[in-house]
């Protein structure tokens, strides 16, 4: 997720217009690249997307080092446009993928003008596509110990949620729900914009072992996003 961006007006164009149960949902093209803006704040963009890989590329990395590992489950929320989906079948590692995305425009627009962005990932045998709310998975009994990643990008922070049923997520109960989902040794990754040191001090509290990796942002005088690795 991008939480800042300076564009011209004059060069973008309205792709899709959706009202979901969550509010407005618009798909903007300008020049070769997509912006996903939700409720008039910027969500998303095809532009980069170094920090939304490294989300995926760090999980893995963590839980194959020292000791290579193949096969690994993991799952990814939100879709957004991509990036990180695609860098999770990217990796030989992984062996099963499960995406799990609230809105139904955005998994249209992946099965249409956001494709290429994933690699086509939908189409790929290793991907399962889970229509649904992650907040509402996290806190249900099911999926105990049923991955190695979970690679979370569903808002601007921790501290910044899109919607406020998000929020539940990050908080010491989010946490714990999560981490039932993981598999031993499992790694659990969040995206952020910023930093946050609460956050952080809740994820040491929960899971014990906290990284932060950080990676710098193009717009001027941005700060850099944040990867929070807690295992
Ligand atoms: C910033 S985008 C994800 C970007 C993604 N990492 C990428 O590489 O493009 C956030 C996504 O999370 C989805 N989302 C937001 N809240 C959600 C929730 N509670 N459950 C599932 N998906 C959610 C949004 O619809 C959006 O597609």
């Amino acid at each position: 997720m991008v939480a800042k961006r300076n564009v011209d007006p004059a060069t973008v164009a309205v792709v899709d217009r959706v009202t979901t149960a969550n509010g407005e949902l618009v798909l903007r093209r300008s020049g070769g690249h997509f912006e996903i803006v939700s409720n008039g704040t910027f969500l998303m963009d095809t532009r980069d997307g170094a920090s939304e890989r490294l989300l995926v590329d760090a999980a893995v990395d963590t839980l194959t080092n020292p000791a290579p590992r193949t096969g690994l489950r993991v799952l990814v929320g939100g879709l957004g446009v991509g990036f990180s989906l695609g860098a999770a079948l990217a990796r030989p590692e992984v062996g099963a993928v499960a995406v799990v995305e609230r809105e139904a425009p955005v998994i249209a627009w992946q099965r249409g003008p956001l494709a290429p962005f994933s690699g086509h990932a939908l189409d790929d045998p290793r991907v399962a596509l889970v229509h649904r709310d992650l907040v509402e998975w996290a806190f249900e009994d099911g999926d105990a110990g049923a991955y190695d990643a979970l690679c979370l990008d569903i808002d601007n922070g921790p501290d910044w949620t899109v919607t406020e049923s998000n929020t539940s997520l990050y908080g010491a109960a989010g946490l714990r729900a999560l981490r039932a989902k993981l598999a031993p040794g499992g790694v659990l990754a969040v995206w952020s914009a910023a930093a946050s040191p609460a956050f952080e001090a809740r994820l040491a509290e929960v899971f014990g072992d906290v990284a932060v990796r950080e990676v710098p942002v193009r717009v001027p005088r941005g700060v850099p996003d944040v990867v929070f690795l807690a295992r």
